[in-house]
């Protein structure tokens, strides 16, 4: 059996509906949308990684165009339904290592929490490579990691892999920025719940109230 963790691409086919409920609770949306909206609006905007659509929902309405790109279908679905119908927004599914757009076509790429999950350092290159690919001249590339420290990565025994991950994104030449921010659930049962599916009991035992702290990076760099 594979170990329980978001790095499994199955739990964005079989566990949707949980891991919309996971994304409810995170309050970074709001601090990263502080951040990179000046960068966004009325550009064309390329989501590595969309998920369900929690950021074509924020940028969509204000850039350009938005490209919301995600492998999962099951994801997409999702997505196309929370965004709201914004004319905006045009989904693709496909996966980062193949960006079924031209050459220097787009302004901005922005990526949340998906770098991290692609599996094996030849692909996360891929990745990079083709982002690079379809960024204009000094277009700007927007990469949100979780930092190695904070409760949410402690929790999950995950410092030393995110930390690895982070500094060859660093050795990748991105600038970065650093935030605090949390987890807020409708309540601890819950939180509980929605951790024991993702990564399993021995983890969802630590949590101790509804709120768990996060620290997350900005990586940035301008082509
Ligand atoms: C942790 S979720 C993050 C979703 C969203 N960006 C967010 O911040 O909520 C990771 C997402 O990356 C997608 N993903 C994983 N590998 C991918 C790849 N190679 N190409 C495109 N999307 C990928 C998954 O399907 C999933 O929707």
């Amino acid at each position: 059996m594979k170990k329980k963790s978001l790095a499994n691409l199955e739990v964005y086919k079989s566990k949707t509906k949980t891991y919309e409920e996971f994304v409810k609770a995170e309050d970074h949306p709001r601090k990263i949308e502080k951040f990179t909206l000046p960068y966004i609006k009325n550009k064309i905007v390329l989501d590595v990684g969309c998920g369900v659509g929690k950021y074509a929902k924020i940028f969509g309405p204000s850039s350009k165009k938005y490209f919301a790109l995600d492998v999962s279908e099951e994801q997409l679905k999702l997505a196309k339904k929370n965004e709201g119908n914004v004319k905006k927004v045009k989904f693709i599914h496909s996966s980062a290592e193949k960006i079924p757009l031209s050459d220097k076509s787009v302004d901005v790429v922005f990526s949340s929490w998906v770098i991290s999950v692609i599996k094996g350092f030849r692909r996360k290159k891929k990745a990079l490579q083709e982002i690079d690919r379809v960024l204009k001249e000094s277009g700007k590339i927007f990469v949100v990691e979780g930092d190695s420290k904070g409760e949410f990565e402690e929790m999950r025994g995950h410092l030393k892999r995110t930390e690895y991950h982070n500094n060859w994104l660093r050795k990748q030449g991105f600038k970065e920025r650093k935030i605090k921010t949390y987890f807020k659930f409708k309540n601890m049962k819950k939180a509980k719940e929605i951790f024991n599916e993702f990564w399993g009991k021995s983890i969802s035992n630590k949590i101790k109230s509804e709120i768990i702290k996060q620290e997350i990076i900005i990586f940035t760099k301008t082509k």
